[in-house]
């Protein structure tokens, strides 16, 4: 698939099969993550790497509901922003460079046949607090988001996003 069409053709898949993705596949989307832009190119992220069954379900359970699909997930990937790296007048562009970094997993585990899931945890406090617990996170470290990988179980075709009328020419 051409890099157009995959970025077309992602979406979130919350269905899986049991079939584990191999550490190549991994490595490669890591190395996609962290291949995005970053504020002065600081690369103010960080990321845990969870493939334990066990691992899966104990974060399945402690964010709750909105993250089930992890307990069938092959991966996840907690992805944090390292405010120890960030850009000292403007610490929340970190934000961003971690969003860019999820993208890039994204899009780079659907060129892999791979599927996604991306789940909120910035800004939602109690889910900030509870994965810095969990993983006694060192200061500094904000956890941002978790993606959810494993390979498809979801026949659903992508939905078309594109609406006309977000759009602006020139002028509002
Ligand atoms: C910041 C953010 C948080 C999200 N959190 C969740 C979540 O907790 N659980 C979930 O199932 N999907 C979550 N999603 C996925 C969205 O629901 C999904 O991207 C949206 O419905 C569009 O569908 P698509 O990804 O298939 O294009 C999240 C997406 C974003 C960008």
């Amino acid at each position: 698939m051409d890099a157009y069409n995959n970025i077309l053709d992602r979406k979130s898949v919350r269905k899986y099969q049991d079939k584990k993705i191999d550490n190549e596949a991994i490595n490669k989307i890591m190395k996609a993550a962290m291949a995005g832009p970053s504020c002065l190119n600081l690369k103010d992220y960080a990321f845990i790497v969870v493939d334990d069954k066990n691992e899966l379900k104990a974060l399945a359970s402690l964010i709750g509901r909105t993250c089930n699909m992890l307990n069938e997930a092959s991966h996840a990937i907690v992805v944090l922003m390292d405010m120890t790296r960030a850009f000292p007048i403007a610490k929340n562009y970190s934000i961003i460079d971690a969003s860019l970094a999820c993208q890039n997993i994204m899009l780079s585990a659907n060129a892999l046949g791979i599927g996604s899931v991306m789940l909120g945890i910035y800004p939602q406090e109690d889910r900030v607090l509870k994965l810095k617990d969990y993983y006694k996170l060192p200061d500094g470290m904000v956890p941002h988001s978790i993606i959810s990988l494993g390979y498809s179980d979801d026949p659903r075709e992508k939905e078309d996003h594109f609406e006309e009328s977000r759009l602006h020419y020139n002028k509002w």
